[in-house]
């Protein structure tokens, strides 16, 4: 046995053959039949062996077929063993002729194994290079965000609020009284042609502002506080900021028929435009991320203010570096409608102002088109995740 350190352990038996041999699988037995018989039993154990070794090493059926030969073939091993006998006597060749019979048999089993293998393997080739998914693929559930606006105006109540501004919602359908009139702007007044709106059955409309809210917080405030007013006591102070949406009758690329606003209002016995002026500073100032952000507080005219001032922010740096841009409106409470608040005029002062939180949108993520907003087109909302 040459030293190939290769060792295969034998574990077919065949009838008086030793069953466990060592044996070298590239050892191919010369032609026996000179030998006794005692002696070509493990050569056909070994030439069984080699069978199954040629044929394990056939990658297709054509490579099975050749190595068959070579065992099997008319002029393959076995047929030449069989030859071999002719000498043999009667009684050696009944031994000997039994014992190449089962090395045969073996050597066809060990063939139609690897022939059965080779074909799985072929077959599971085949399958797998013609799979053909037929599943459809899943509805991915998309996750949804928010709306760039109301990411805004949770971003103004957590400012304002880390101010001690509550926040106030109130109805989008309003009544001319809260919309218009209890602020100082009765039924005759050209102001109200600037708001044209949605009139609703009944006498209502689409509020053109955040403002009625200054009055319906207000009521309440003092409602709950009417004891201690009427026992000449003072109150908390009112501060509240009222976001929602509002509508008027307006369409163009900076005016959409419904629109945003956050309303701000500051009630108490000593509150001044000065406050104003550093409240509405320190917001926008921490809303853009921009400590040098200078504002400018334009003279304007609103029925429910006096004095009244336009709120221009200016960018030092960036895009939109020096243009004035106009935020909003505000100014200190009119004395009317501090009475209709349900407070006297000459103890309680206070500033409101009221900013378009589209605008404010826009000039955050540097959009330049309102109405991608209420477009509803995912491919631009979920920029904003
Ligand atoms: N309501 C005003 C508008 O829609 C904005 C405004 C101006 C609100 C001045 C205020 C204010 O509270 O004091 O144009």
């Amino acid at each position: 046995m040459s030293d190939t350190g290769l060792r295969v352990c034998v574990t077919h038996s065949i009838k008086g053959i030793e069953a466990r041999k060592s044996f070298n699988p590239f050892f191919i037995p010369p032609f026996t039949d000179h030998l006794p018989i005692s002696h070509t039993m493990n050569e056909l154990d070994t030439l069984v062996e080699s069978a199954r070794q040629s044929f394990a090493q056939a990658l297709t059926p054509a490579d099975l077929e050749n190595a068959k030969a070579l065992f099997l073939g008319k002029a393959g091993r076995i047929t030449e063993l069989m030859k071999g006998m002719a000498a043999l006597s009667v009684e050696d060749k009944k031994t000997r002729g039994a014992a190449i019979n089962i090395a045969k048999q073996a050597i066809e089993a060990a063939l139609n194994d690897h022939r059965q293998a080779l074909a799985d393997a072929e077959l599971q080739a085949q399958l797998k290079a013609e799979a053909l998914d037929v599943t459809l693929p899943g509805r991915s559930a998309n996750l949804g965000g928010l709306h760039p606006v109301s990411l805004t105006l949770e971003r103004v109540e957590q400012i304002f609020g880390s101010m001690g501004f509550e926040v106030a919602q109130g109805p989008e359908i309003e009544t001319d009284w809260f919309n218009f009139t209890a602020l100082n702007t009765p039924e005759d007044h050209p102001a109200r042609s600037m708001h044209d709106t949605f009139y609703v059955e009944g006498g209502h409309l689409l509020r053109t502002h955040t403002s009625p809210m200054q009055i319906r917080h207000a009521v309440q405030h003092v409602k709950r506080y009417k004891n201690q007013l009427d026992a000449g006591q003072g109150m908390p102070e009112i501060r509240v900021i009222a976001p929602g949406r509002t509508y008027r009758v307006d369409s163009d690329a900076t005016h959409s028929p419904m629109f945003h606003q956050c309303e701000g209002l500051w009630i108490g016995e000593n509150v001044s435009f000065k406050d104003l002026k550093v409240v509405v500073t320190d917001f926008c100032r921490t809303f853009f991320e921009s400590d040098d952000l200078v504002l400018r507080f334009r003279p304007s005219f609103f029925p429910f203010t006096e004095p009244s001032a336009e709120i221009d922010i200016q960018f030092q740096s960036g895009p939109l570096a020096g243009r004035w841009l106009e935020v909003g409106g505000s100014g200190q409470v009119h004395p009317n409608v501090v009475r209709n608040m349900g407070l006297d005029p000459e103890r309680f002062i206070g500033f409101a102002f009221g900013m378009g939180m589209d605008r404010f949108t826009m000039l955050r993520y540097g959009v330049n088109d309102l109405r991608l907003f209420f477009d509803g087109d995912v491919r631009f909302l979920s920029q904003f995740q």
